[in-house]
């Protein structure tokens, strides 16, 4: 398996070339655009890896499906499901131009900055720093890997830059779907995205997802079958944004990109695995990512569909 992952990334390193690495949060624009890393956490608890799979990156979007199984552990699934809809909104994850006169949860889906950002809202906590440090420890433990910490450069770059995601806060503050004070919601959403974290965290992650909420090693049940299903059909729908569909087809399982370069891939009842490349496509989605993940399906039919 090593060998194939060697493989598959030798094949798909001129991918790194195409395609650029986030630059609107300018601490992004810093990374070397040459890293490939990949690491598979299989069906027996086997860990396979290649590359540059120890590189650490931030989490940027691939925390958003942990945000969403934060607010389902913390409120009811009606609760989520009546603040953040789950439709693909065939749209950039930073899009704000609805067409309708108000903003509703009809209109947004867990993997977009909106649906993130109001989600923030349903973790508990007495203030929006202990919200963020359960949402902290929970990654920690899904990855197993109690030193994940933010990357403090990162942070404070989208903290002082990300103008955008505050006028999607306030949108949806001026229609009610969130009361808290901007800032505070925002500063939980910001630190989230700037989790630090390698390959191998996001596959033993995303190993936890295809296992319905399973330890793949200890057995242990961290979390109910129902909301690792309620997460795995958002990012089969959602979760490569307005690139979903044709990674569907290209690719066939429920993943999560973010802009730092990441992909965290869900195959259900099998493995999850972690890849990283910087560049980006126009849809923020790793290129040379998503083409070792197409390559990887290929050789091992890991296509749900
Ligand atoms: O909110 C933002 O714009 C970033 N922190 C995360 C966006 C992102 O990762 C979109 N992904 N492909």
């Amino acid at each position: 398996m090593n060998t194939l992952l060697e493989k598959i990334l030798a094949d798909c390193a001129r991918y790194t070339k195409e395609g650029q690495p986030a630059s609107y949060i300018p601490e992004l624009a810093k990374v070397d655009p040459d890293k490939f890393g990949i690491f598979v956490s299989a069906e027996d608890g086997k860990e396979y890896f290649a590359g540059d799979y120890t590189d650490r990156f931030t989490m940027q979007s691939v925390v958003k499906p942990l945000i969403l199984l934060q607010a389902l552990m913390d409120s009811d699934t009606e609760t989520v499901r009546a603040l953040v809809g789950m439709e693909a909104t065939g749209k950039p994850f930073d899009a704000f131009n609805y067409s309708d006169q108000a903003l509703t949860g009809a209109h947004i889906n867990p993997m977009i900055n909106t649906g993130a950002i109001a989600l923030c809202t349903l973790i508990q906590g007495s203030n929006y720093q202990d919200k963020f440090s359960r949402l902290l420890n929970l990654t920690r433990r899904l990855a197993d890997n109690p030193k994940l910490e933010v990357n403090h450069a990162v942070y404070m770059s989208e903290k002082m830059t990300g103008n955008k995601n505050r006028a999607l806060a306030y949108m949806l503050k001026a229609y009610g779907m969130i009361s808290a004070p901007v800032e505070d919601v925002l500063d939980c959403y910001f630190q989230a995205c700037s989790i630090s974290v390698s390959c191998k965290d996001l596959a033993r992650i995303a190993h936890i997802f295809a296992n319905h909420g399973v330890h793949p090693v200890t057995g242990e049940q961290l979390f109910p079958a129902g909301y690792a299903k309620y997460v795995n059909a958002t990012l089969a729908t959602c979760g490569m944004y307005d690139g979903s569909g044709e990674f569907a087809l290209n690719v066939g399982f429920p993943a999560k990109s973010g802009v730092g370069g990441g992909i965290m891939g869900v195959i259900p009842r099998r493995m999850g695995i972690g890849v990283f490349a910087p560049a980006l496509d126009k849809h923020g989605n790793s290129v040379a990512g998503m083409q070792a993940l197409a390559e990887l399906s290929k050789e091992l039919d890991l296509s749900i569909y």
